[in-house]
């Protein structure tokens, strides 16, 4: 069998993937990646919300600590990736100016009034404000919105941004292979590289399974359901376009607006999302999906009317079953960073340190090292495994 060989072979080529890669090589190891059609799986579809704070689901607190150790590390990572790849400051979009929280109706108003005491709860930023002080942050804001709160703390980045500066620096100090992997390889109970769907062998001391919802093939332990979500992408003019990412539910259904930053015509992309839902991951756009999606968005912002619809995108967010993301060792010699459902974009500074972490680089400062803990303590790969065995995960 012809075959090759490197120190990691990481599987997947998403934001996720593609960061695990760039930590390898930092680490001085040589890498290869696998993937078919890189950045086409949910890394495609993301809006790019850094948002721990609105994320935060009731029963979900590990996934908010996951998400605000994260959080405060986008700055660096964003600094870091853009030297890497030689790119200017600002590049991959990251932008900590907020995000407004709308309520259409009244009982929009009292959904996002429970959101906010959950937030209290757990420690998270957020404030009420009135409808009026909403239009003044944002004058797009529709006339139907009654009331609305001011999340300093969640953010935005702009994903395919990230994700090609990503494909610089890994395309230039490793190797991307555009193949599927179709099976690991295993001695001694431990993984010893992968088969790719050509025949292929790369024999490799750790693999790192960074693969969207489709782990589960390679490995059982990395299975994750498809939550497929579509997201649409317009273009708004200078006098039409929001300023600041707004989310809200308008009759109880979810929707948010992201404004990239402006082009030289004041014009600015804006990427409306998301649908979720638990079905198969056939990446088919319902015609009925972007009709809600634009209904709800012109509610809360009437301006999008005038927007051009570019682009309907429909790919699986991977779930566990949690929806907390898998990272840590699995096996000997197997990595998993998997599983990052909604938040694979807010999530991805906090895998770059679990990773460096666990190729025995040291963490960049206490954000990072609390980032690790985090994830020690939220994503343990095996956490289900104990559960199954009667003990507490
Ligand atoms: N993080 C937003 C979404 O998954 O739609």
């Amino acid at each position: 069998m012809s075959g090759h060989v490197c120190d990691v072979v990481v599987v997947g080529a998403g934001i996720i993937g593609l960061t695990a890669a760039w930590r390898a090589l930092e680490a001085g190891a040589s890498v290869t990646v696998l993937d078919p059609a890189p950045g086409d799986g949910a890394t495609r579809a993301a809006a790019g919300m850094l948002a721990p704070v609105l994320e935060a689901g009731f029963g979900e607190a590990g996934q908010a600590r996951l998400g605000t150790a994260s959080l405060a590390l986008w700055p660096g990572f964003a600094a870091r990736v853009e030297r890497a790849a030689g790119l200017p400051p600002g590049a991959v979009g990251l932008d900590t100016t907020g995000t407004l929280a709308v309520a259409y109706d009244g009982d929009d108003l009292a959904g996002l009034r429970r959101l906010l005491v959950l937030h209290r709860q757990l420690g998270l930023g957020s404030a009420e404000i009135p409808a009026d002080e909403a239009r003044r942050r944002e004058p797009g804001v529709g006339p139907r919105v009654t009331g609305a709160a001011w999340v300093p703390g969640d953010h935005q980045a702009d994903p395919r941004a990230v994700h090609a500066a990503l494909t610089t620096v890994v395309a230039v100090r490793g190797t991307l292979v555009g193949r599927r992997a179709a099976a690991l390889t295993w001695s001694g109970g431990a993984v010893v590289g992968v088969v790719d769907d050509a025949g292929t062998a790369y024999r490799a001391g750790t693999v790192v399974l960074a693969t969207g919802h489709a782990g589960g093939d390679l490995f059982p332990g990395a299975a994750t359901r498809p939550v497929p979500g579509t997201t649409l992408r317009l273009r708004a003019d200078a006098d039409h376009a929001p300023g600041v990412v707004v989310r809200g539910t308008v009759q109880g259904r979810p929707v948010y607006a992201v404004p990239r930053a402006p082009r030289v015509d004041g014009s600015r992309e804006v990427v409306v999302g998301a649908t979720s839902d638990e079905r198969d991951d056939d990446r088919l756009t319902r015609a009925g999906d972007v009709f809600a999606l634009l209904r709800d968005a012109r509610a809360l912002l009437p301006g999008l009317d005038d927007a051009v619809l570019l682009e309907t995108t429909t790919r699986a967010r991977p779930g566990t079953p949690d929806n907390a993301p898998y990272l840590g060792w699995a096996a000997d010699g197997l990595y998993l960073a998997a599983g990052h459902h909604r938040n694979g974009i807010l999530l991805t500074p906090l895998t770059a340190a679990a990773v460096d972490h666990a190729l025995g680089v040291a963490p960049p400062g206490p954000d990072a090292a609390a980032a690790v803990a985090a994830a020690a303590r939220y994503a343990d790969p095996h956490r289900f495994a104990q559960l199954d065995q009667g003990g507490t995960a």
